[in-house]
């Protein structure tokens, strides 16, 4: 069972996101959890406020240390042999996601997932209070609250018995560092371009071979990059 506490200020934003689709399913299946709480739960004073004005100057806000860090002790335990879950915080200045990672959180699970706003949260809540900095890529988004949903649909599809055919993950871009080539459905000629013959040719061999060379070509095309580390990770 994978087990994610989410927190954050906009908790409607997960409503759709956790009904429907492979989430969704997921879910209803019991084979994931994901509980969503309001960071304004753990504030105190009574306008429920969560950011404060940047010590040093500047534009924006910051989220205070205090709703968070008392968010993420009591949802994680206090860092340390106490800590009952992984806490990580979505954040551009955190580690590049990539598909090792994620498979690599699923085996930390269970998670807490923070979701900044504003300009970011009080260097203290990470000091603290969080495990693990995580980024979706280079480039700059107004919330945590869509990385964390990235994360949370990449791992739930490989929770073991979420996916319809298990067969497929295995093949998927990035899980043996290629990108997987092209897919064709019906109809065989469509706007004057045909299926390859091979894919319509019931020879299930022929058809692999002509798939790994195929995500070959498409990675050495788009992704030479993944080549690249591939031949180091094969040489050590
Ligand atoms: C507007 S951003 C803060 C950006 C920050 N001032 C900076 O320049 O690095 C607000 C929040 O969105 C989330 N966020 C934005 N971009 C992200 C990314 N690429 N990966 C993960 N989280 C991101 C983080 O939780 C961040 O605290």
């Amino acid at each position: 069972m994978l087990r994610i506490e989410v927190l954050t200020i906009f908790p409607g934003l997960f409503d759709a996101f956790l009904r429907e689709s492979m989430v969704g399913i997921a879910i209803r299946r019991g084979v994931v959890e994901i509980a969503v709480h309001d960071l304004r739960q753990w504030t105190e004073d009574r306008h429920r406020s969560v950011d404060d004005a940047p010590y040093g100057g500047g534009p924006g806000m910051v989220m205070k240390p205090g709703p968070l860090v008392a968010a993420i002790d009591s949802l994680a335990g206090p860092k340390g042999v106490e800590r009952t879950a992984r806490v990580v915080l979505l954040s551009p200045q955190g580690r590049r996601l990539d598909q090792p990672r994620l498979a690599g959180l699923l085996e930390r699970e269970p998670l807490v997932l923070v979701c900044g706003r504003y300009e970011g949260v009080d260097q203290r809540v990470i000091d603290l209070a969080v495990d693990e900095e995580i980024s979706v890529g280079d480039y700059v988004l107004s919330g945590g609250e869509v990385p964390a949903m990235v994360l949370i649909e990449g791992m739930v599809r490989l929770v073991p018995g979420v996916l319809g055919n298990p067969e497929s993950v295995g093949t998927e871009s990035f899980r043996r560092g290629l990108l997987e080539g092209p897919h064709y459905t019906r109809p065989p000629q469509f706007g004057g371009l045909s299926v390859p013959k091979v894919l319509c040719s019931g020879d299930h061999a022929a058809v692999d071979r002509w798939r790994a060379q195929q995500a070959l070509e498409f990675t050495r095309r788009r992704r030479p990059d993944l080549l690249e580390s591939k031949s180091h990770e094969d040489e050590s």
